[in-house]
């Protein structure tokens, strides 16, 4: 029986990301959700407790936010490698690491890769091009595939938009036969920072919670948008699989006038 911790969207580096005061001054914790997010993924970390594997699905580090010139930056991308590499150590029980690259939004400043660095510290587990944080990945866990990539698509026009994208990617796995016949298939994305599943006799689709809030950017393109907390826990025994999400969903600050 294999215990698998999935996590993704730490935003280290950011006011709206994950970090404690080891890495961003008191001032700027004062300002950022990141010590509310830290209370979060340490609990949950200690609710999953020894894993096998950890699968980490990228924007772990925020990078430079070309759109906001960095006006909500906290921590360079040094740190926020360095906090990457922390909080992927501090799961427990050794996990075999898999890596998947984020959004090149969040790459770094001189256009390097902060999520292949921080699989680089932590020695991911490279695949077969060398890559310790690859754009996506296929991954058989006993007898279960686990088809994993940062990116889903995020549609505001149309009300089933958040169970669509995972259906369409469902549809198309079994079309291009990426699935083991008769075996589960499990698809994860990340990115979209809410969780949802969708799932069918063999199939189950998630969009994996994260560990940041609303960027400047999200609240003003999406103010009704609110992010989902969190991380995912499966266990795979031969060919079968259970599986729990650990989330909890954030509500908007009312300010009183
Ligand atoms: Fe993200
Ligand atoms: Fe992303």
């Amino acid at each position: 029986m294999k215990k698998i911790g999935v996590s993704a969207d730490w935003h280290h580096g950011s006011r709206f990301g994950l970090a404690n005061q080891d890495y961003v001054s008191a001032h700027n914790l004062k300002h950022s959700d990141c010590l509310m997010l830290d209370e979060d993924f340490m609990g949950n970390r200690d609710l999953v407790g020894k894993l096998d594997y950890l699968l980490l699905l990228g924007d772990h580090a925020d990078g430079y936010n070309p759109l906001e010139h960095g006006e909500d930056s906290i921590a360079e991308e040094n740190l926020q490698v360095e906090m990457g590499t922390r909080y992927a150590r501090a799961f427990k029980g050794s996990p075999k690491m898999y890596v998947l690259r984020g959004s090149r939004y969040h790459r770094g400043r001189g256009g390097g890769n902060l999520d292949e660095r921080i699989a680089h510290e932590i020695q991911a587990v490279p695949d077969k091009y060398g890559k310790q944080a690859s754009p996506k990945r296929l991954l058989d866990i006993e007898g279960v595939r686990f088809s994993l990539a940062h990116k889903t698509t995020v549609s505001k026009s149309a009300w089933q938009y958040r169970g669509t994208p995972l259906g369409i990617r469902l549809v198309l796995s079994r079309l291009n036969k990426l699935e083991k016949d008769g075996a589960p298939y499990v698809l994860i994305r990340a990115h979209c920072h809410t969780f949802t599943f969708l799932g069918f006799k063999t199939q189950l689709g998630v969009t994996c919670p994260c560990y940041s809030t609303d960027s400047t950017f999200v609240q003003a393109d999406a103010p009704e948008s609110t992010p989902d907390i969190g991380m995912l826990y499966f266990e795979v025994d031969g060919d079968k699989f259970t599986w729990k999400p650990l989330c909890r969903g954030i509500m908007p600050t009312v300010e009183r006038a």
